[in-house]
């Protein structure tokens, strides 16, 4: 039977019943889907109890993105979770951010600011501020995160590594039988715009066969699978060091990441994947 709860102090008493177990924990914003479920699958994997957090934060959303409307399905979520987790934790948003002792607010420095950070200006400082209050109200031992968020899972293992703890667990993209990565955004792309999103895997795949002839040739074949895509408007595609998240060039070598999102209408596809550059 999972148990649901709206308070820290719920979890605090839920704690104590559960001396010495290993806690996972997978914080989301909900509207979940079967990407979220492997990463709860994979918690369940690696722990004793699971822990996962529903709650839409108001801070990692700018201006117009729309934190109102923002898909709340709490019902489906739990019906998806079924009793894959121990513990859902919905709080509002006073339990998190309370107004009498706000939390410290995170800043995700130079690492934050490209790619999404350019997109989303102050996303990160918001993604880390909640993600160190949850890692303070969960108190896990190990935390699961999706991979295709590349910069988030960047930046969030460099808040683990600061606060000495959780440990961050990372887990394989979920992606459709033609390649698309899930997504919850994926629900917004018309059929048209759905069919043309699979160039965003085949961008991946042109890098991947075309890596040996160096980093500047693999990315501009993957640039030209999404500029040559006439409903794709590609934001970027760029191979970068996993140890600082700047892109690298034609002298580096050994395993990048590559980052790529591109636009679709109004809706905004992410996807990355290591590359090996020889
Ligand atoms: O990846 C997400 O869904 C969010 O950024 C997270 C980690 C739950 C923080 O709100």
């Amino acid at each position: 039977m999972v148990l649901l709860v709206s308070t820290a102090s719920e979890l605090v008493d839920w704690r104590a019943t559960i001396p010495g177990q290993r806690i996972a924990f997978v914080p989301t914003m909900g509207a979940l889907h079967a990407g979220h479920v492997r990463l709860v699958e994979r918690a369940r994997e690696i722990a004793d109890v699971v822990v996962v957090s529903i709650f839409v934060n108001p801070t990692q959303f700018g201006e117009g993105e729309d934190f109102e409307r923002y898909p709340r399905t709490l019902d489906n979520d739990m019906k998806l979770l079924g009793d894959l987790a121990d513990v859902v934790y919905a709080p509002n948003v006073d339990d998190v951010y309370p107004p009498d002792a706000p939390p410290l607010a995170k800043t995700a420095g130079p690492a934050g600011i490209g790619f999404e950070g350019a997109a989303r200006p102050g996303h990160f400082d918001g993604m880390l501020t909640v993600v160190n209050r949850l890692f303070d109200i969960v108190k896990p031992d190990v935390a699961v995160f999706g991979q295709k968020d590349a910069q988030q899972v960047h930046l969030v293992r460099r808040l683990a590594i600061e606060r000495g703890g959780p440990e961050i667990d990372v887990v394989r993209t979920v992606r459709e039988d033609d390649g698309l990565a899930r997504s919850s955004r994926n629900r917004y792309l018309s059929p048209e715009e759905r069919e043309a999103a699979i160039a965003v895997p085949d961008s991946l795949r042109a890098v991947s066969a075309h890596i040996d002839s160096g980093v500047a040739a693999a990315v501009r074949a993957g640039r030209a699978v999404l500029t040559a895509e006439p409903l794709a408007r590609l934001d970027y595609l760029e191979l970068v060091s996993p140890a600082d998240f700047t892109p690298v060039d034609d002298t580096f070598h050994g395993e990048a990441t590559l980052v790529v999102a591109a636009r679709f209408g109004t809706t905004r596809l992410l996807d990355t994947e290591t590359i090996i550059v020889p």
